[in-house]
């Protein structure tokens, strides 16, 4: 039941299914990046079997020459027993993306470890430049620093809103308040890509309105449309992510996969409760 109703949010439970989800969304024009799903391991041999899964789908992106890259956590690669484990298990994975032309995005998870994704992602991009990069939250109150540290640095940067409950002393408390600061930071973000830098940037949100302020803060300020690309989540907002990808703008669409799917979907019911009534229509309905 549980697992009909992620099919909405997640590809499928195998590479298998990912690499032709990948395949799909390619024909229409659109880059993807994998995701393995997983998160919180607590042995060694499970963040191996997980980054297994993860130089597996490197070797089928370049055999098969698909347009996609992976996003990885650190807290699948061992994070919260041993850090300097993940450390070495993602650079390994970086390693292997480097040789092959792709690219690792370490997705951001909770502000526990902001400090330790940004430290290790910089520690990453000095021996692999620009095959790593990783994510800012416009909601905490830290990641406008965040941004200048890290473009300071030519480190590729996507911007979303965060999905992880956080409190007050760390996150701005109103969806008003982290709008704001995701124009700003965008906009931050794509003047410093125009300005010559080569710091390609990721714009994470189905927001249509936040949307419509960069086309048309990018149409005023001459930004490349080079410079920077959408993000959207797979099954979210697919009309949008066509037009777009139709009007030549960059799109990438991040496409989960595998059987850990569950904390993901759970992230993806709470950010709107439409999805929930959805859930419940399709629960009485089975
Ligand atoms: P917002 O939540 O304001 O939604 C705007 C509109 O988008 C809604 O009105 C609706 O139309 C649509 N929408 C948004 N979410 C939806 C949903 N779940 N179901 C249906 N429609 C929905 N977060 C994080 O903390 N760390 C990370 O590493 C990442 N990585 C990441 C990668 C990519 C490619 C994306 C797009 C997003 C992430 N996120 C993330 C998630 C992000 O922080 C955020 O929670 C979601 O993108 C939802 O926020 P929006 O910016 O879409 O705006």
């Amino acid at each position: 039941m549980g697992r009909k109703l992620s099919g909405r949010f997640i590809a499928g439970m195998s590479v298998t299914d990912a690499l032709a989800a990948c395949d799909h969304v390619n024909r229409e024009g659109i880059a993807v990046s994998l995701d393995s799903l997983g998160e919180s391991v607590t042995v060694e041999a499970e963040a191996r079997a997980s980054a297994a899964i993860y130089h597996q789908l490197l070797d089928a992106i370049h055999e098969r020459g698909l347009n996609a890259n992976v996003s990885v956590k650190l807290s699948q690669m061992g994070m919260d027993f041993d850090p300097a484990l993940a450390e070495r298990i993602v650079g390994e994975i970086v390693d292997h993306a480097s040789q092959v032309g792709s690219f690792v995005r370490i997705d951001m998870e909770g502000s526990l470890y902001t400090e330790a994704t940004i430290a290790i992602t910089e520690r990453l991009a000095a021996r692999f430049p620009d095959r790593v990069g990783t994510v800012l939250q416009a909601y905490l109150y830290r990641t406008a620093q965040d941004t200048e540290r890290l473009l300071a640095q030519g480190i590729r940067i996507r911007l979303c809103k965060g999905a992880y409950k956080e409190g007050p002393d760390v996150a701005f408390p109103t969806k008003a308040e982290v709008d704001a600061n995701y124009v700003r930071l965008m906009k931050r973000m794509v003047t410093f890509a125009k300005d010559g830098s080569g710091v390609f940037c990721g714009i994470a949100t189905h927001d249509e309105v936040i949307i419509e302020e960069l086309l048309a803060f990018v149409r005023t300020n001459n930004v490349p449309q080079t410079a920077f690309e959408f993000q959207m989540l797979y099954g979210i907002r697919r009309d949008l992510q066509r037009q777009l990808a139709a009007d030549r703008f960059g799109v990438r669409v991040y496409i989960p996969f595998g059987p850990e799917w569950y904390p993901y979907f759970m992230r993806r019911l709470a950010e709107r409760p439409a999805n929930l009534i959805f859930l419940l229509q399709n629960f009485f309905r089975a």
